[in-house]
């Protein structure tokens, strides 16, 4: 069986960790995997079955009965997606990106038996592709083997920043202090949660992107990549 490339990228809230595992995937012609929203996936799925959210058992058996795609958008979805998500062949792409499905899905992320069907759909697609697999768990539980492993991280500040802009450019009018203070929370729950906390494993490089520019942490991670590729 063909080994395939593995590119595994961690990091917390606002990292910037989708954008640039994104754009390594495109330079790279692999396919980019975001998983969470493979966790916004399953609390859309609770929500719209009327699950008891508090029902791990129910939340992880619909999960697993789901058939759930991630693409590369193709030219006719270029609507500013970073993926395509299609839920039993239906495009969700934006009904996981709401506030309802946000908050829900912090939740249900900390179920374990929801964790372990969801990181074994991720490691199936893994065995398959040339990934650039983004998440919170990649580099030590999905893909503990991969070819590369990055942790991506940025000060607070600039976190709290980048998210700032964010929610303003969708709209909403949450103030900087708000969106700090719920980054933090955020943080707490990835790091001290109970199953598989958000870590950076011994052979990770980190990358601190506070300074620098987009293009310039693709470029690392793409240097990184080509070489291993030539080894
Ligand atoms: O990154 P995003 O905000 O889309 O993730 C949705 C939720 O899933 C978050 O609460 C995040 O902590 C969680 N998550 C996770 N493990 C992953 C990816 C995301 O627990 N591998």
């Amino acid at each position: 069986m063909p080994k395939f490339f593995q590119i595994a990228i961690d990091g917390p809230v606002a990292a910037g960790c989708s954008t640039v595992a994104r754009l390594v995937a495109l330079r790279l012609g692999f396919l980019y995997i975001d998983t969470g929203a493979m966790y916004r996936t399953a609390a859309l799925l609770t929500l719209r079955n009327n699950i008891d959210l508090n029902d791990e058992d129910k939340v992880a058996a619909i999960v697993e009965k789901a058939k759930i795609e991630l693409l590369n958008p193709s030219e006719s979805q270029q609507d500013g997606r970073l993926i395509t998500v299609l839920l039993d062949s239906e495009d969700i792409s934006w009904q996981i990106r709401t506030d309802e499905v946000s908050k829900n899905s912090a939740i249900v992320a900390q179920y374990p038996q929801l964790r372990k069907v969801l990181v074994s759909k991720q490691q199936a697609i893994a065995a398959s592709h040339d990934v650039v697999m983004e998440g919170r768990d990649i580099t030590f539980k999905v893909l503990p083997d991969a070819d590369l492993k990055i942790f991506l991280t940025a000060s607070e500040t600039v976190r709290a920043k980048r998210r700032h802009l964010q929610e303003q450019s969708k709209g909403h009018d949450a103030s900087y202090q708000q969106v700090y203070d719920e980054m933090l929370v955020r943080d707490k729950r990835d790091m001290e949660r109970a199953i598989d906390p958000l870590q950076i494993v011994p052979d990770a490089t980190v990358i601190d992107t506070s300074d620098l520019h987009i293009k310039q942490v693709v470029d690392i991670i793409e240097a990184k990549a080509v070489a291993i590729k030539n080894k």
